[in-house]
């Protein structure tokens, strides 16, 4: 915990540390806006979490504005295209050439870590490991929130909350049942990832669609990388050794690829469900959603954390609007302005999902649909052009 510990009152409450609940603090902290950020858990804990790593470029612009993008800018890769595979043959989607934008290669893990360093910088405090988080009077001028902090139960009172707890957090559950919608989507099978201290096999990104099902190839450096199957939701990690997983991703990838694929011991394996969730609306009174708080993508279309830095970029600007200008235009507007970009890129996953893995309940109908749609996709300057833009990221 960094400053001092007996805080009773902010501008911004800010709960959740995690890439929304950091961003945002950096955004409000350089505007002049005064932040506290209590989170449930350790920093290292938060920190211990593996994540995807594609980045925008609105986020990554975010990211220098925060202050927190010199090792981003010197680590991440940037990549101006990616390969899509049917049935172990590629063909590239050149996003620069369609859409003139890349996207940066650059772990979750490590941008959070740059957004602590530096909110560590800025003197303001994250109080980890609070308990028993509860928000009071979201719908009156003086909102609180009562949490326990080291044994004592605490006070914060503020002028406005920003729920980026996620998806588990108490932040959504505060909106009155009868006033919140959820939309959600729950796919049939899930990823298997690993991350293995070898080099990428490729240069970009390979989305493989296979009558095995889906399989990735992602990276984190040039000595370490990440890969994932679709497996089934029954399926558990003790099932899979590394060796199976090596091979199963063989069989799957562009022959090519599966030649040159580097093998070794893994230092992370695990299953993630697949889900697309949104709820409507993402304010209450003076409680905000913002990231995992409000929707879910699958992560097919590297959407997650984009989404979440999309939220705080209209988030962060409607609270200095409000401070700089005495203008509520942006707070009034930020729940259909920030949802109008979530179900896009909701969309975008979606068709993603959709286009790339195997269903249990497809029929042959189904499986000709694909293959003709991902038949356009290698043949199409204007279906290429579709994907490039969603992929690399929608303005804001
Ligand atoms: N009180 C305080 N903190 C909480 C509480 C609570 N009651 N509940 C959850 N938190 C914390 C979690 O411990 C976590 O560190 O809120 C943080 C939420 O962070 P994330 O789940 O990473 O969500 P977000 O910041 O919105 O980032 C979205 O994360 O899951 C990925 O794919 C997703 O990339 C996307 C990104
Ligand atoms: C990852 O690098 O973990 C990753 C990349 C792209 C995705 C999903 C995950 O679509």
């Amino acid at each position: 915990m960094n400053g001092s510990t007996d805080i009773r009152r902010t501008q911004v409450a800010i709960i959740g540390g995690g890439p929304a609940g950091l961003l945002l603090g950096q955004l409000l902290e350089r505007g002049g806006v005064d932040t506290v950020i209590i989170e449930r858990r350790s920093r290292e804990y938060v920190l211990s979490r593996i994540r995807a790593g594609v980045l925008e470029a609105g986020t990554v612009g975010l990211l220098r504005e925060a202050g927190a993008g010199e090792r981003m800018d010197r680590e991440g890769f940037e990549h101006e295209g990616t390969y899509l595979a049917v049935a172990n043959r590629g063909f590239r989607i050149d996003f620069k050439r369609l859409t003139g934008g890349s996207v940066t290669v650059y772990g979750q893990t490590e941008l959070t870590r740059d957004l602590y360093e530096a909110r560590d910088a800025s003197g303001r405090p994250v109080l980890h490991e609070v308990e028993q988080v509860r928000i009071h009077d979201a719908d009156s001028a003086s909102p609180w929130i009562g949490f326990n902090y080291q044994g004592r139960q605490q006070r914060l009172d503020c002028d406005y909350i920003a729920g980026c707890d996620g998806f588990h957090g108490v932040s959504r559950g505060s909106i009155p049942a009868e006033l919140l919608r959820e939309f959600e989507r729950v796919y049939p099978f899930g990823w298997l990832g690993i991350l293995s201290p070898t080099p990428p096999v490729s240069d970009e990104l390979i989305y493989a669609s296979h009558e095995r099902g889906f399989a990735l190839c992602s990276m984190r450096n040039p000595r370490l990388s990440r890969y994932y199957l679709q497996v089934p939701l029954q399926d558990s990690v003790e099932q899979w050794s590394d060796r199976a997983f090596w091979d199963e991703l063989r069989r799957r990838i562009p022959h090519a690829a599966a030649e040159s694929l580097v093998t070794g011991e893994s230092i992370e394996k695990s299953i993630a469900p697949l889900r697309s969730y949104v709820a409507e609306p993402m304010r209450w009174g003076r409680l905000f959603l913002c990231g995992d708080a409000a929707h879910i993508v699958p992560p097919t279309g590297a959407k997650g954390l984009n989404l979440a830095a999309s939220d705080v970029y209209y988030l962060s600007r409607a609270l200095l609007q409000h401070y700089r200008e005495n203008d509520d235009h942006g707070i009034e507007t930020y729940s259909e302005t920030a949802l109008a970009r979530v179900w896009k890129a909701e969309r975008f996953s979606w068709y993603m999902t959709r286009l790339l893995h195997r269903f249990p309940e497809q029929s042959e109908f189904d499986l000709r649909m694909q293959e003709a749609e991902l038949n356009y996709l290698e043949s199409s300057a204007a279906a290429q052009t579709a994907l490039a833009e969603n992929y690399i990221g929608l303005p804001f």
